[in-house]
């Protein structure tokens, strides 16, 4: 069925190609992007700031209703403010990676930012991508893809972007920092990362970036009946 404000969900572990298939099905069918893993991050940071042991439930618990982060978009790119200060450009360190997996799993938080994500989502046309997406923040979204790849081929993806950025980092210390998240992230109590039932499994191991981009588009487009076409205007 066509509807042109469709949704699509885009949920897996760290690595899986997420953020950049995101973006591209955002550029190609002219969609608002949403990187949730984005604002968990940024809570992280918030956290932080106030020297908050983020492993201390109950202070995070106590000041959960207090965080302030807020999304834009500037040029189309989304932007990532803590307080009214721009953290985007400080939120993929490891360091950071480590603590928005800590900070992940407080319900408290969860459930604030998935008010966020879900009221950005009204009447727009907009890919998410997350780990919840599909099963809890857009449980009807029009498509549902869940990415899928080796924890040593998403550990090679990573560390490759690390190293392009400049970021000082190890295969082996981020293979290890990916098998811990994958645990974390899949075992946690509230919203562990799972495969919706009604989602495209889409295993990108063996599929370069191009062809991992071309099948979900494809995917978008059969489940929507949009073209790339009739999202422009
Ligand atoms: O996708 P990412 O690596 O930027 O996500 C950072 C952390 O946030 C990751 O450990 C999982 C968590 N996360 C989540 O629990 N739910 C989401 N919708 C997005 C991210």
């Amino acid at each position: 069925m066509m509807n042109k404000y469709f949704s699509v969900a885009i949920d897996g572990p760290a690595g899986a190609g997420k953020s950049t298939i995101a973006s591209t099905i955002a550029r190609k069918f002219n969609c608002l992007n949403l990187d949730t893993g984005a604002m968990y991050r940024a809570a992280a940071i918030w956290l932080t700031e106030r020297d908050v042991d983020v492993y201390d439930s109950e202070a995070v618990g106590r000041l959960a209703g207090e965080i302030d982060i807020d999304v834009k978009y500037v040029s189309g790119v989304q932007r990532v403010y803590v307080s009214g200060r721009d953290v985007t450009d400080e939120l993929r360190s490891d360091e950071i990676s480590m603590l928005a997996s800590a900070c992940s799993k407080y319900p408290e938080i969860r459930s604030r930012l998935v008010d966020m994500q879900r009221q950005m989502a009204k009447d727009m046309r907009v890919v998410m991508d997350g780990r919840d997406i599909g099963t809890k923040v857009l449980p009807d979204a029009s498509v549902k893809i869940y990415l899928v790849a080796s924890v040593e081929a998403r550990a090679k993806r990573r560390l490759k972007q690390l190293l392009e950025k400049g970021i000082d980092a190890t295969y082996e210390r981020v293979l290890a920092d990916m098998i811990k998240r994958d645990h974390d992230d899949s075992t946690r109590e509230f919203s562990p990362l799972e495969k919706a039932q009604d989602a495209v499994a889409l295993d990108t191991t063996s599929l370069s970036l191009e062809q991992s981009i071309l099948r979900a588009i494809d995917i978008v487009a059969e489940k929507t009946g949009m073209t790339e076409a009739m999202c422009r205007e």
